[in-house]
């Protein structure tokens, strides 16, 4: 199998994306130890812990460490956001808006840098930050004409600050053979109104929103051999949608 005895780390096993990656990462033969601020089952490799605290984050590192190993991958997932999220752009309370980039980005770099250092030893390893197609371009606002849905504005800075982060991440931890990668997904389908799922896949070339099993074998060919000279790069997986 291709990820066969490798152990990664995911933040936010537990969300509809991460539930899919962990199921694939774990059938193509690797250990993949969950990391989320809720269990639905806490098991010796699915922890509660906070992306936000970095102590929670040290910890969790250090348990992997003492009961797996040393760790080949890491992948930020996770969905940190205030409950006011999604607010019309006119109407976010600028400490909403702080509140937010400091646990969506900050604790993304937090975590990627501890995660890049924990792998520095192997002289092998790779990182896969989740961002957006939103962090590649702006809202299509035309798509929640008629839904009381919103585009977050802060998904946009946090996003692409991500994408940004990455590169950065990439060009200076290289010398350690260790490779940093996005992957942006588009819109999934989460039994969102109707019409705002008829909108978008008017828009898109594949004509359908993502399905959360259309992410996670990007993210098994990054973290595997077969991507030994990708770094720094983002992956649209998208239906299309941000060529158009
Ligand atoms: N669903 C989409 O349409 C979509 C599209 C593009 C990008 N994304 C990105 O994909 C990733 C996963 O999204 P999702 O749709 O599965 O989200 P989700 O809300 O279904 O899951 C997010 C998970 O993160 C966990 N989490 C939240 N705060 C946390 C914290 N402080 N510490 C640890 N865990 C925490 C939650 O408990 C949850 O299990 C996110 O980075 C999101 O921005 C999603």
């Amino acid at each position: 199998m291709l990820l066969e005895n490798k152990i990664f780390v995911l933040t936010g096993n537990n969300g509809l994306l991460g539930t899919n990656m962990q199921n694939y990462l774990i059938a193509q033969g690797a250990m993949v130890i969950g990391l989320d601020i809720y269990q639905k089952n806490e098991t010796n490799y699915n922890y509660i812990c906070d992306i936000t605290s970095e102590k929670h984050v040290d910890t969790a590192i250090e348990k992997i460490n003492t009961q797996f190993g040393p760790i080949n991958g890491w992948i930020n997932n996770a969905y940190p956001r205030t409950e006011d999220w999604g607010m019309n752009v006119e109407l976010v309370p600028y400490d909403s808006w702080k509140k937010n980039v400091d646990m969506h980005l900050n604790s993304y770099f937090m975590c990627s840098r501890k995660a890049l250092h924990s792998m520095k030893g192997n002289k092998n390893g790779s990182l896969i930050n989740i961002a957006s197609i939103y962090g590649m371009q702006a809202p299509d606002f035309s798509v929640y004409e008629g839904t009381s849905i919103d585009n977050p504005v802060g998904y946009a800075a946090i996003k692409g600050g991500i994408i940004n982060l990455t590169r950065y991440l990439a060009a200076y931890y290289g010398r350690y053979n260790l490779r940093a990668n996005c992957v942006s997904p588009g819109g999934i389908f989460d039994n969102q109104d109707p019409i705002f799922v008829k909108n978008y896949e008017k828009k898109v070339p594949l004509k359908r929103m993502g399905n959360a099993d259309d992410i996670a074998p990007a993210i098994a060919f990054l973290l595997s051999d077969g991507a030994k000279y990708i770094t720094g790069q983002n992956i649209a997986v998208d239906g299309g949608w941000s060529v158009i």
